[in-house]
């Protein structure tokens, strides 16, 4: 059988730069509340009209490309993870996939859709693709253009001075050394499905709940329904989060996925070398590492420049970290997140 093996990461962020401060300018906040309760210093916002979730994604895909060494013609399967995509449908993977012009060989694209978790899920994906035998060499992307669906007033401001813009790509590809992705875990709660969602626009027609509190108008049988006034009257068109219940869950459940990935390989805390945590929240990734007893050199953070880039997040802080010469043959490189599902996931891969 054979193993998957990371062969090239790249990352793009957009370069408009939004600070704390310029934040305080728009909504009731201020720098000090947000890098006390997140760590977060500053995000990127895309330049509108000019760049988005598929267009970062396929920049940051190319540079991947680029460092493995491949053709893009090589590529047998794509792997797209966002919540944000450009169209709701048809999906990013094949806006990416026309974007870098790989039509020639009508290869498989896929979109993830498990949020924070969906590098990793898309990760699991590949590495089952691979370890099968049906494909060699797979792109997977993880990208976000959060900046255009958040609500700049006070009444967002507890989700939207989290999240950022980004991507981030890896190749991965078959091998028969040993090593490469050693497992993945992948775990989902759907109780806990509107605690951090965005809702509307959707086809629920409020069947899951208060039709009134999900902004579904019953006025008209057909039509009218996808999106209705009272969405757009009542700003019921951002994303929703109990902040405290997703703390609280994922303080738990990401050292027990965690946890789990070692044990299947027969690994302890010890044996990480690097843990990539989901930029979530700063104050998240610094309980997981004392948990998991894990030193300050060991653990990966960059909320601080880019906030919350939810899919991206784990690619862009893999693809920093193997710039900094962070992440060398032989090393134990551990991924988790957790997010909006609820889901988490957790990934081993002894690097190559
Ligand atoms: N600026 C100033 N004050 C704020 C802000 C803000 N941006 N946001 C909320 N507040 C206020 C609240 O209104 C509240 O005021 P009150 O005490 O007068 O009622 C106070 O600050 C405390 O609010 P809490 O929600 O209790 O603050 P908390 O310490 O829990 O921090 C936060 C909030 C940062 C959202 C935290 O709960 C968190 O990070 N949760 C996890 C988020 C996460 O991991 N999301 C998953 C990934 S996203 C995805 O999957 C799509």
């Amino acid at each position: 059988m054979p193993n998957t093996k990371i062969t090239g990461l790249g990352y793009y962020v957009p370069e408009n730069v939004v600070t704390n401060k310029e934040m305080e300018g728009w909504m009731d906040t201020s720098d000090q509340w947000i890098q006390e309760r997140t760590g977060i210093k500053e995000r990127r916002y895309v330049t509108r009209h000019e760049e988005g979730t598929s267009s970062m994604g396929a920049k940051a895909a190319r540079i991947a490309i680029e460092r493995a060494g491949i053709d893009k013609e090589d590529i047998d399967f794509i792997v797209f993870a966002t919540l944000s995509p450009d169209y709701f449908f048809p999906g990013c993977g094949v806006l990416m996939q026309r974007e870098l012009g790989i039509t020639k060989t009508e290869i498989g694209a896929l979109d993830v859709r498990t949020q924070c978790t969906g590098f990793v899920y898309g990760l699991s994906v590949a590495d089952q693709f691979i370890k099968s035998g049906m494909y060699k060499t797979i792109l997977l992307v993880g990208a976000e253009t959060h900046s255009m669906g958040l609500d700049y007033t006070t009444a967002g401001r507890d989700v939207t001075v989290i999240f950022g813009d980004g991507a981030g790509a890896a190749i991965l590809q078959a091998t028969e050394e040993e090593g490469g992705v050693l497992t993945t875990k992948l775990h989902s709660n759907g109780t806990f499905a509107e605690e951090l969602a965005m809702i509307n626009p959707g086809s629920h027609g409020g069947y899951h709940g208060d039709v009134e509190k999900y902004g579904y108008n019953d006025s008209a049988k057909y039509g009218d329904t996808f999106i209705s006034q009272k969405m757009l009257d009542d700003g019921m068109l951002y994303p929703q989060m109990h902040g405290q219940l997703v703390f609280k869950h994922a303080v738990v459940k990401f050292p027990e996925v965690i946890k789990e990935s070692l044990d299947e390989a027969g690994l302890t805390a010890e044996d990480i070398s690097l843990l990539v945590p989901h930029q979530a929240n700063l104050r998240i990734s610094q309980f997981v590492q004392r948990r998991l007893g894990l030193r300050d050199d060991q653990v990966w953070n960059n909320i601080q420049k880019y906030g919350n880039t939810t899919a991206a997040s784990i690619p862009i802080a893999l693809t920093e970290a193997w710039e900094a010469g962070k992440v060398n043959p032989g090393d134990l490189v551990c991924l988790a997140a957790f997010g909006s599902g609820f889901t988490w996931a957790s990934a081993l891969i002894r690097w190559m």
